[in-house]
């Protein structure tokens, strides 16, 4: 039987973003960023030679466009040495309509399958690398719980590392506003808000966030890791809404269950924002406080459906 390699890797959100690349070709941000695994959401993979002229992605038993997972296999060519075409199979159990990049789960997982059919060292820092230059998130979805990508200068000193490993309880609850395409990809969306007059400041304050961000998180307090989230995901937005050509990935019901957060979090209940590249909204809490939660955001929005996940691990094989 011809070897094949399954590889799965859970899906990560940015508590301090990752907005804007210093190298565009090769995916070195602008800002460190820090991310937390989810369980709920992933990607499993399996990869084996064919003897087919090109690549193969077969995405959710669909045959896809493989262009850009082709051009990924590309860079392991170069830097590992040619080898036969590939036929990537891969199952995506993360749903369109969250929001959460996909694409650093999938290339995360990817990426490790690789390394195992080309039966190379399974070295997470060069994993990182590698997964970095499919997409920058994917850098981080190596790594289980908490991970910092440190944003380095280079190819080589741009990857992710775990930063805390351990679940501290903290609960990420996810609106599913929106399943269509994003308004804007994340590259370009960064390319513009580059251009944004404030966008240095932004930078500047994101390091001083990290660190305080770090800090929130050896100490397990949720309150400010929440706090420092939401202030560093507005921030990022706001860029957007400052560029030369501005731009908004938010939506009525994004402003909406953001203002509902805040009034929550008003009435004494642990409860924050972050945002990606679209309109979905992950709400920030404990464990303590997500039932209680969950029942109001369901009172309040009954059309809207509301994913809760947790601390997730790090790439496996399967
Ligand atoms: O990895 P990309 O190119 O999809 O960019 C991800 C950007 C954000 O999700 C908005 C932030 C982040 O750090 O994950």
């Amino acid at each position: 039987m011809t070897k094949q390699v399954t590889a799965r890797a859970h899906t990560n959100i940015a508590l301090i973003k990752y907005w804007g690349k210093a190298n565009v070709a090769l995916n070195i941000p602008t800002t460190s960023s820090l991310s937390l695994t989810l369980d709920k959401f992933y990607t499993t993979t399996r990869v084996q030679f064919t003897d087919q002229a090109q690549d193969e992605l077969i995405l959710n038993s669909v045959s896809t466009d493989s262009t850009r997972v082709s051009g990924f296999l590309d860079l392991f060519r170069e830097k590992y040495g040619d080898f036969p075409k590939i036929l990537v199979t891969s199952e995506n159990h993360v749903p369109t309509a969250a929001g959460l990049a996909s694409s650093a789960s999938s290339f995360s997982a990817l990426t490790g399958a690789m390394f195992g059919l080309l039966e190379l060292k399974p070295d997470e820092k060069e994993m990182s690398i590698m997964a970095r230059k499919g997409s920058g998130s994917a850098s981080r979805s190596i790594f289980g719980n908490f991970a910092v990508w440190n944003k380095g200068w280079d190819d080589q000193s741009s990857f992710a590392a775990c930063f805390y490993d351990e679940d501290i309880q903290l609960t990420m609850i996810v609106a599913e506003l929106s399943s269509e395409r994003k308004k804007m990809s994340s590259t370009k969306g960064m390319q513009l808000a580059q251009t944004a007059p404030t966008y240095a400041d932004w930078v500047n304050k994101s390091a001083v966030q990290l660190e305080e961000m770090k800090n929130g998180i050896i100490k397990r307090d949720i309150e400010k890791i929440g706090r420092i989230a939401q202030d560093n995901a507005l921030g990022m937005h706001e860029q957007n809404r400052l560029a030369r050509e501005p731009f908004d990935y938010f939506t009525r019901q994004t402003f909406e269950i953001i203002e509902f957060t805040k009034q929550c979090y008003k009435e004494g209940f642990l409860a924050f924002v972050t945002i990606d590249a679209g309109p979905n909204v992950k709400i920030i809490t404990d464990r303590a406080t997500e039932r209680q939660l969950l029942e109001k955001l369901h009172q309040n929005f009954p059309q809207i459906r509301f994913e809760v996940a947790h601390a997730g691990e790090g790439l496996k094989y399967v």
